[in-house]
C-alpha cells in the first residue's frame, strides 16, 4: 500500500512493542524503512520480536526493557535514545486494562491501569518532548487510545478515564507544541485481538456466558480488525506526507462504537456467582 521507504531517515519509538498491537506497528514502521525502538517490560520478550522483526523486514530494530511506571526509568532510557540521535515519532501504546465491576476496584487496582496508561503516557511523552523542544527537531506522537473516550467504559473505568486522559493530552499538546513542529494524534482501535487484551477483556467464562467475542455481530463492518489495518493507519499518520493531521481522535472499528457503543455496557446483565468466575480467570492471568 506505501512506498517500502515511506519512513526512510524516521526513528521511531514504540511502548509495548513486544507485543500485540504495538509489535505489528513495529513491523510495519521497519518495514517501511524507519528505525524502530521497542519498549516493554519483559526483555526476554522484546529481544524475541526484535530479532523476528529483523529478520523478516530486514529492518533496524533495537530494544530496551523500561517499564514505563517508573518515570526515572524513562527518562533514562529516553537520554540514551537521544544520545545516539533524536527520535522522530512515538506511540504510546503501552497499556493494561482489566474488566471489573467498579465497586470492586481498590485504589490498588486503579493505580495498576493509571500508573500504566495516564502516567506512564504522559511521562514518556514530555521525555521525548522535552528533548525535541529543547533540540529544536520535529516531532510527532501518536496515541493509541480507545472509542471508551467517547463512550466512557463501562466495567473498564480506570482505562476508560486514563484513556480519555490521553485524548485531552492529545487534543491539548496538537496546540501547545504545534508551534514546535510537534503533531499529536491518536488511534481509537476497536475489536482487534491480541492475546493480552482478549485474556483480560473476553476471559473464556464470559465469552462461554455471553458468546461474546466470538462473533461480530455487533460490529457494522460483520468482523474483526486486522492488525495490518491499523498498522496502515498508523503508517500514514507517522508519515511526512500526513503533516498537516494533528489533534485528531480517528477511530478504527468497523462502526462499532456508533452502531453499539464499543464498550462492556452489556455486562450489567451479568451476576455476582459469573463476576466471581470472570474475575478468577483474569487474576490467574496476572499471575502467569
Ligand atoms: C479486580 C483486580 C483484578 C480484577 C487485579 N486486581 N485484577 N481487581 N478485578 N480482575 C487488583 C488486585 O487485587 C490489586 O489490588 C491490583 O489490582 C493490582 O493487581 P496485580 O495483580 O498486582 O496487578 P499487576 O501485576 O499490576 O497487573 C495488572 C495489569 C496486568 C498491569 C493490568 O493485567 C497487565 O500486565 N496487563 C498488561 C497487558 C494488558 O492488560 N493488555 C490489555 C490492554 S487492552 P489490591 O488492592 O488487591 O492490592 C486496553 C484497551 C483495550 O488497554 C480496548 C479494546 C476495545
Amino acid at each position: 500500500m506505501f512506498k517500502p521507504d515511506l519512513l526512510s531517515g524516521h526513528k521511531i519509538l514504540v511502548t509495548g512493542g513486544g507485543t500485540g498491537l504495538g509489535k505489528s506497528m513495529s513491523e510495519a514502521y521497519a518495514a517501511h524503512g524507519a528505525e524502530v525502538v521497542i519498549w516493554g517490560r519483559r526483555g526476554a520478550v522484546l529481544e524475541e520480536t526484535a530479532a523476528e522483526i529483523r529478520e523478516k523486514t530486514g529492518g533496524t530494530v533495537s530494544d530496551m526493557a523500561v517499564d514505563i511506571r517508573n518515570a526515572g526509568a524513562i527518562d533514562e532510557a529516553m537520554q540514551a535514545i537521544f544520545d545516539a540521535g533524536p527520535l522522530t515519532g512515538l506511540v504510546n501504546n503501552a497499556a493494561g486494562n482489566f474488566i471489573s465491576r467498579t465497586e470492586d476496584l481498590s485504589a490498588n487496582a486503579f493505580n495498576a491501569i493509571a500508573s500504566i496508561v495516564a502516567h506512564g503516557t504522559f511521562n514518556t511523552t514530555v521525555a521525548a518532548g522535552k528533548r525535541w523542544i529543547a533540540g529544536g527537531h520535529k516531532g510527532n506522537i501518536i496515541s493509541i487510545v480507545t472509542t471508551w473516550v467517547w463512550t466512557g467504559g463501562p466495567f473498564t473505568v480506570p482505562s476508560a478515564m486514563s484513556k480519555a486522559g490521553i485524548n485531552a493530552m492529545t487534543q491539548s499538546l496538537a496546540v501547545e507544541w504545534g508551534p514546535k513542529g510537534i503533531r499529536a494524534n491518536a488511534i481509537a482501535p476497536g475489536p482487534f485481538p491480541t492475546k493480552g487484551a482478549w485474556e483480560r477483556l473476553m476471559p473464556a467464562p464470559l465469552a462461554a456466558k455471553t458468546g461474546a467475542g466470538t462473533g461480530a455481530g455487533s460490529i457494522p463492518l460483520r468482523r474483526m480488525g486486522e492488525h495490518q489495518e491499523l498498522a496502515n493507519l498508523a503508517l500514514f499518520l507517522m508519515s511526512d506526507q500526513c503533516e498537516y493531521l494533528t489533534g485528531a481522535c480517528i477511530p478504527i472499528d468497523g462502526g462499532q462504537w456508533l452502531a453499539s457503543g464499543g464498550n462492556f455496557h452489556a455486562l450489567t446483565n451479568l451476576d455476582g456467582g459469573d463476576w466471581d468466575m470472570i474475575n478468577a480467570a483474569i487474576r490467574s492471568t496476572n499471575a502467569a
